[in-house]
Parts: structure tokens; C-alpha cells; sequence
């Protein structure tokens, strides 16, 4: 039997709007699950005029009856998911036992991933990453390393953790004041801070792979939610100019324990255009007025850092290998409204290089490209009060079907504003959304 399941990805460089569709898909599910990244995301719902920014939480809190899960695959900051909770409770969203469970194999984000992120970034200079500083690397770092690591399910045990930390934090102080000329950490404060944040945490830690094993036996519907961008994966984005997890649906069995039939029906995220934050190539950035347009009528300010997002174009091209990668069935395309107003739009077809058309994309050969453009006509009409595709401006429809053409997928879903019913629902074969 088809799984019902469905796994939602971003396909460009993550803030795709994935945050909204995952609200809107919720609903129909009975699990939402987390299983890459960890607070690097930065997914924003907006419900009744209220703006939630979530970084670690799933999305699918804002559902009754939803059990949300942070899976293995997911680096784990205790500090920012409590931060979340109690921010979350003080405007009516209650977390507990009975909305979500994080899974005690998932890594723990520590205090010397962070300092290690800024340390290091600070000395890369102008070869940096351009990294969140959430720890992030440096915590998939210690994973693979395996003997400096700390999982979930350590922070539960109390007659251990204090003893784990001094030995794993006289490692890391040693190397920082040699590096770096950093000066050491506070050991104990750090012992006693993750021992009271394993206290809180301890109902919510267990075996989500079994939970979600079981799930998928007995037929309950589970919606996978990704973080970041496929062109952010770790195997198959920008090397290294990307984050260090497997974001597209490949992660999805690895980073949830499951099955890869469990991945289900795959909805590839894009926006009307593109937006990366951090270094690394970006072959249609619109380092001009176009690019600022874009940033400032799509408030283009990164959700976890404020950075200001790089702008430009929507690349089909890239987006072709996307869609082959990650399986993706049909595309949901968000902010379409951003792009009103605009002289002309255009939209890149392919590249070449030294004069010679580039015959297939590879995400680690994109320096020196150069971009082939198509150019369609714009519209002028505010666009954020239509529900139905035909209200969209002739121009507005023409691109959607160019992009359908272009990418080789159906759009089954068009978002024209920041708020949940401000939804087009179009092509969509998905349970839920069709
Ligand atoms: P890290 O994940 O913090 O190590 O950052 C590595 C790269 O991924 C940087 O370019 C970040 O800006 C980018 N990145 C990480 N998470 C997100 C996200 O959720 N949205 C957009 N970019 C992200």
C-alpha cells in the first residue's frame, strides 16, 4: 500500500516558507518529525496575526493532537528547546510529554559547540562558512568522533552526566586556550546548568524510532519536516558551503529511524525567487536594486541570526537537480506576492561555462557560471487577497506554468502572504492539501 506519509523540503538554500506548509499539512497527521539541523532553522508560522519563529520546536505544535518529534538525526540544544517551550507557553502554546518527544540518541548541542563555531569562524576569516553559530557543525563534528559526544538520553542520567561533561570540557578548554587563546570554560557551572536541563527535559526523552516504527504499522500518518535547503546538504549541496546534515528526504529514514518507504509523498519547497544567507556560490544573486527589492518587500532577514539574506533570481536549473534528488512530486511555491511590482521577471534556464552550455548541474562547480536567462512579464496587482488561480494576474499564472515547465513538477500549492489562509491550492495530489 502507498504510504500516506508526506515529507515537506526546502529545495534551495532553506527559508522557502517551509514553516507555513507544515502548519497547513499538520492537521491531517498524526506525527510531525524533525530529523535534521537542529536551532540553525529558523521556521516561521504565523497564525491570527500572530508571528511564531520556531528553531527547534516542529511546527506541528500548533495542531491538537499532534505529536511532535525531534528525531536522532537532529542536533539538540537543551538551552534553546527550553527557551522555545516556556516562550511558547507564555502565549498559550503548552509543550509537554503529550506534544512532544525528542529522541534520547539525538546529539546534544553543548556550550563548547557554540564557543567552537564563533572561535573557529572568527579565524577562518574571510574563508568562513558564514555559519549560524548554533553549535551546529562542531556538534555533527563530535558525532562522528563519537568519544566527546553527548546524546539526549545522557542527560537523563544524573549519576553519569556530571562526570562525562568535566571529561569532554577539559578536552575542549584545552584545545580552545591553545587555538584560540580562549579562555576556559566553566566546568561545573556547565554540569549543574545540563543536569537541571536534563531534569526538565527527562519526560520527553525517549525511543522515537520506535514510536514512529510503530506508527507507520499501525497506518497513522507522519509528515517529515525538513530543515534548511537540499542545496545545503551536506553530500549533495554547495561543499562546503553548506550546513552538516542531511537536509533533503535522503535524511529522512537515517535522521528518523525509518524505513525509506516511510518518507512518503515528497513537497518540494521554493520561492518565487531565491535567497541565501552565508557564503558560498550563488549563481542568480542580484547584487542591485532588484536584489533589494526582493529582500525588502520579503523581509529577507534571517529568522535565527537577523542576517540579511542574498537575493536574486528563481533557478530552475538547480532546481531540476533538486526535484531529481530528493523525489520531490510537487512543488509548493511561497511568496509569489513578493515579486509584484517588479519591471520583469526572469528566471534562469541553464549555465555555461567559457562560452559552452554546462550540461548538467553540479552543486560543486558552480563558480564562474554563467546564467541563462529567460524573461516573462511582471504584474502590478497586489495579489495577496487571491484564493483561487484564476484571480491571480494573467502574468502571475504564466509564471507558475513556466516554472511547472521549467522544473518538470507540478505547483500544488501557491502561498501570496505570510498568514495561513493566504493560500492558493492548485495542482496538489496530496491528501490533505488536494
Ligand atoms: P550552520 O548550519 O550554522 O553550520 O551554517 C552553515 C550554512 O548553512 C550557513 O550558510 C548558514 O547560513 C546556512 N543555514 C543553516 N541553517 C539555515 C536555515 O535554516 N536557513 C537558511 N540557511 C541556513
Amino acid at each position: 500500500m502507498p504510504s500516506k506519509n508526506v515529507t515537506i523540503v526546502g529545495l534551495q538554500w532553506g527559508d522557502e516558507g517551509k514553516g507555513k506548509i507544515v502548519d497547513a499539512l499538520a492537521r491531517t497527521c498524526r506525527y510531525v518529525v524533525r530529523f535534521c539541523g537542529g536551532a540553525n532553522a529558523g521556521h516561521t508560522v504565523n497564525i491570527a496575526g500572530q508571528k511564531f519563529a520556531m528553531h527547534l520546536i516542529p511546527c506541528g505544535v500548533f495542531n491538537r493532537g499532534v505529536m511532535n518529534v525531534i528525531g536522532n538525526g537532529v542536533v539538540f540544544d537543551p538551552a534553546v528547546a527550553l527557551e522555545e517551550i516556556d516562550g511558547l507557553a507564555k502565549r498559550g502554546v503548552g509543550i509537554s510529554a503529550e506534544n512532544l518527544l525528542v529522541s534520547s540518541a539525538a546529539h546534544v548541542v553543548m556550550p563548547w559547540h557554540k564557543l567552537q563555531d564563533s572561535l573557529s569562524e572568527k579565524a577562518l576569516g574571510g574563508g568562513k562558512i558564514g555559519t549560524t553559530a548554533r553549535g551546529i557543525g562542531p556538534c555533527y563534528a563530535d558525532k562522528a568522533y563519537r568519544s566527546t559526544a553527548i546524546r539526549a538520553g545522557d542527560l537523563t542520567d544524573a549519576a553519569r552526566l556530571p562526570e562525562k561533561i568535566a571529561r569532554i570540557a577539559e578536552i575542549k578548554n584545552r584545545i580552545f586556550t591553545a587555538l584560540y587563546g580562549a579562555e576556559p570554560m566553566d566546568v561545573p557551572a556547565i554540569a549543574e546548568q545540563y543536569l537541571q536541563h536534563g531534569r526538565r527535559l527527562a519526560p520527553m526523552i525517549g525511543d522515537t524510532g520506535a514510536l514512529l516504527r510503530r506508527a507507520l504499522a499501525d497506518g497513522q500518518r507522519i509528515l517529515f519536516e525538513g530543515g534548511q535547503g537540499t542545496m545545503l546538504d551536506i553530500d549533495h549541496g554547495t561543499y562546503p558551503f553548506v550546513t552538516s546534515s542531511s537536509v533533503s528526504s535522503c535524511g529522512v529514514p537515517a535522521g528518523a529511524g525509518v524505513p525509506p518507504r516511510a518518507v512518503g509523498k515528497v513537497v518540494g519547497v521554493i520561492k518565487a525567487y531565491t535567497s541565501r544567507v552565508g557564503a558560498g556560490p550563488f549563481p542568480t544573486e542580484q547584487d542591485n536594486p532588484i536584489g533589494e527589492y526582493l529582500r525588502q518587500r520579503g523581509r529577507e532577514y534571517g529568522t535565527t541570526t537577523g542576517r540579511p539574506r542574498r537575493c536574486g533570481w528563481l533557478d530552475a536549473f538547480a532546481l531540476r537537480y533538486a526535484v531529481e534528488l530528493t523525489g520531490a512530486e510537487e512543488l509548493a511555491l511561497s511568496l509569489l506576492d513578493v515579486l509584484t511590482g517588479l519591471e520583469e521577471i526572469r528566471v534562469c534556464t541553464g549555465y555555461r561555462r567559457g562560452g559552452r552550455a554546462v550540461e548538467s548541474f553540479d552543486p560543486a562547480a558552480l563558480e564562474g557560471v554563467e546564467c541563462l536567462y529567460e524573461t516573462l512579464p511582471a504584474w502590478r496587482e497586489d495579489i495577496g487577497g487571491c484564493r483561487r488561480f484564476e484571480e491571480l494576474p494573467q502574468a502571475a499564472r504564466d509564471y507558475v506554468r513556466r516554472i511547472e515547465e521549467l522544473v518538470g513538477r507540478p505547483v500544488g500549492l501557491i502561498s501570496v502572504g505570510a498568514d495561513r489562509d493566504a493560500t492558493i491550492l492548485h495542482r496538489s495530489s496530496i491528501e490533505g492539501l488536494a
